[in-house]
């Protein structure tokens, strides 16, 4: 059976770069891709690497598992689950550490940004290791797809080196897998500040629009988006980077092409554009809220998570117990 997984972290409020960047990518695969099977799961053992407080970390989990179901992850094709709940994770992860090289890790741009910001505070060790459990989150399952944002690419790719070189050492064992990213929409930025990407964990909260915000905050958000003094509708990275990150929500949201959404708008001010984007954001969001506030107090999410866990579960199990033989781990038996 084809695979593809993917994972979100629990760590900060979801915005729409999360929602246009993975989770809304995911959900269309579902239907495109009839034929997979689809592991996804919310990568709280990531949030720790930084910290985090207990109680908001585990309402947080809950969360992010419920806007998932919210925006469509159906749980017939779709096995979700706590990445906790499957021990197996943090044991391939430290398997694989030992085919990773520190050299590797010292290079990943995510780290070297972090460590930027945190410098004083201190940095765990976990932080550092961070991709070698993604790795181990991912070659778990065996995918042939990822979907990601266009941050997370650097870390696929060294999923990828980590399980070609287990291969080569062991026998063919992991499936090689391939990021999947949108053509558009993989890397929203911030609505303030166009050179830094849409982020769940930054303080301004100007510039990020959550999969909580109100009408009144989403049409705010946007009015005050920054764009240019050229007043030309046209989508132009360079030139004009905050109405480009404008369009792309536009058309991302409206199932639209960019230039598709340029020709509509030609001829008009910027002023109409954003009250339109805002009106098609408000709605996309106050339907996912409405189902949001029917999962999040229910039943039905534990229910998913528990089979989740279990088929998650099963299926770690035997690749972990297969991976340590391989390694040499494990006893003679006379
Ligand atoms: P994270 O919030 O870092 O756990 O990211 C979860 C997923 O959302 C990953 O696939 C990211 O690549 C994606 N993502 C996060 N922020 C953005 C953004 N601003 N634009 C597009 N995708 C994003
Ligand atoms: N590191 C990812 C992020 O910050 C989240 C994540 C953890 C993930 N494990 C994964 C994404 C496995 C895809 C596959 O966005």
């Amino acid at each position: 059976m084809k695979r593809v997984v993917s994972g979100i972290k629990p760590s900060g409020t979801l915005t729409l770069g999360n929602y246009i960047g993975a989770i809304k990518q995911f959900v269309n695969l579902q239907s495109v891709l009839p034929d997979y099977e689809f592991y996804l799961f919310v990568a709280d053992l990531h949030a720790i690497t930084v910290p985090q407080e207990a109680a908001l970390l585990r309402k947080r989990s809950r969360d992010v598992a419920a806007m998932y179901l919210a925006a469509g992850i159906d749980p017939q094709k779709t096995v979700l689950f706590l990445q906790s709940e499957v021990k197996e994770h943090a044991e391939l992860g430290y398997l694989l550490q030992c085919s990773t090289y520190v050299g590797e890790l010292e290079r990943m741009t995510q780290y070297k940004d972090k460590v930027k910001v945190k410098k004083e505070s201190g940095i765990t060790a976990a932080l550092f290791t961070y991709p070698v459990l993604m790795a181990a989150d991912i070659i778990m399952y065996d995918p042939e797809f990822v979907p990601v944002g266009d941050d997370q690419k650097q870390h696929i790719e060294l999923t990828r080196d980590i399980a070609i070189r287990f291969n080569n050492k062991y026998g063919d064992f992991f499936t090689v897998p391939k990021p999947l990213i949108p053509t558009y929409g993989a890397r929203i930025m911030d609505l303030q500040d166009s050179t830094k990407k849409m982020s769940k964990s930054d303080e301004s909260d100007k510039g990020a629009i959550t999969l909580y915000d109100d009408s009144d905050t989403i049409r705010r958000k946007i009015r005050s988006a920054v764009t240019d003094s050229l007043g030309l509708m046209k989508y132009d990275l360079e030139n004009q980077p905050g109405l480009a990150n404008l369009i792309t929500i536009y058309s991302v949201i409206g199932n639209m092409k960019p230039d598709e959404v340029v020709a509509k708008y030609q001829g008009h001010g910027y002023a109409q554009f954003k009250e339109d984007l805002a009106i098609l954001v408000i709605d996309e969001l106050s339907a996912l809220q409405n189902r949001y506030h029917e999962i999040i107090d229910s039943g039905i999410l534990d229910d998913v998570l528990d089979s989740g866990r279990d088929i998650a579960r099963e299926y770690a199990y035997k690749k972990v117990e297969k991976c340590k033989r391989k390694i040499g781990l494990g006893r003679i038996k006379k």
